[in-house]
C-alpha cells in the first residue's frame, strides 16, 4: 500500500509516496524551499505543489516541527507565530483535496524509526531525539507512542537545551565536535535521569556524521545509535500515521 508523507522542515518541505510494506519511499522525493516567513498560508500552498508534483490523490500524511494535537498546531518554537492554535490539518486538507493527518516532525521520525529503522522491535523505553535547527523528541514504550514530548526545551544549565545542544547551536557558535559532543553528552544525561531509557536513537541530518561524534560521549548508560533512515524518517512516519488513521 501506498501513502503519500510530507517533511515540513525549517530549509524545505519534501514529500514522495512511500511505500509501506518496505518501508521506504516509492518515488523520487521532491523539494521546494521553505518559504520565508514561513506563514502557514505560503508553507500550505508549498506542500500543494509537492503533492501536485506527483498528481497524487489519497490520504496524505505531514509532519510538523512542533506539538500537533487534533490536527491544531500549539507551538512554534523555530516557526511563524501564525501557526499557534491553528487548525492546519484542515488547512492543508482543502489545499490538497484529500485528508491530512498532520504530526510532530520528531514523532513521525521515530514512527519509522521503529518500524523499519534503528529501534525495529526494541522493548521498553526508547527515545529518539532529532538534533537540527532545534531538538525533537519521540519517547516510546514497547513501542507505543507518548506523541508530541518536547524533550529539546528541557532546561539545562540555566538555558532552552535546543538553543545548546542542537546542531544550529553547533553552527551558530562555530563549536568543534568535541566541545558539541561534550553539550550534546550532559543533554543525554539530563534526559537519561528523568527517563532511564535503554536506547537512544540520535536522528536529524547530523545522523549522517555519527562517527564524528557518537565515540566521543561517554558516561551514558542506555545503547545509543544513529538513526537508520536519516533524510526520509520524518516522510516516511508521516504516511505510516495516515495511514493508522484509516
Ligand atoms: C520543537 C519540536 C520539534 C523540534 C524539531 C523544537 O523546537 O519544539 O516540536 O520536534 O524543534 O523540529
Amino acid at each position: 500500500m501506498k501513502v503519500f508523507g510530507v517533511d515540513i522542515g525549517g530549509s524545505g518541505i519534501k514529500g514522495a509516496p512511500v511505500d509501506l510494506e518496505v518501508g521506504d519511499l516509492a518515488d523520487e522525493r521532491f523539494k521546494v524551499l521553505t518559504p520565508h516567513p514561513a506563514t502557514p498560508e505560503a508553507v500550505v500552498d508549498c506542500v500543494g505543489q509537492v503533492v501536485e508534483h506527483f498528481g497524487w490523490s489519497g490520504p496524505i500524511g505531514a509532519t510538523y516541527p512542533g506539538v500537533v494535537t487534533n490536527g491544531t498546531t500549539r507551538t512554534a518554537a523555530n516557526v511563524d507565530q501564525g501557526w499557534l492554535g491553528l487548525d492546519a490539518a484542515k488547512l492543508l486538507s482543502e489545499r490538497v483535496g484529500a485528508p491530512v493527518t498532520l504530526l510532530n516532525d520528531a514523532d513521525a521520525a521515530g514512527i519509522a524509526e521503529m518500524a523499519f529503522g534503528a529501534g525495529r522491535g526494541r522493548k521498553g523505553t526508547v527515545i529518539m531525539l532529532t538534533l537540527g535547527t532545534g531538538i525533537g523528541s519521540a519517547v516510546f514504550t514497547d513501542g507505543r507512542l507518548l506523541a508530541n514530548t518536547e524533550l529539546g526545551h528541557l532546561e539545562l544549565h540555566g538555558h532552552d537545551a535546543e538553543k545548546k545542544a542542537s546542531t544550529k547551536a553547533k553552527e551558530d557558535e562555530e563549536l568543534t565536535w568535541e566541545h558539541w559532543a561534550h553539550r550534546v553528552q550532559k543533554y543525554l544525561a539530563h534526559v537519561e535521569m528523568l527517563f532511564s531509557p535503554e536506547l537512544f536513537v540520535i536522528g536529524g541530518g547530523v545522523s549522517r556524521k555519527s562517527a564524528k561524534f557518537l565515540p566521543l560521549i561517554e558516561g551514558i548508560r542506555a545503547e545509543i545509535v544513529p538513526a537508520a533512515l536519516q533524510n526520509n524518517a520524518g516522510i516516511v512516519g508521516a504516511a505510516m500515521a495516515a495511514a493508522a488513521q484509516d
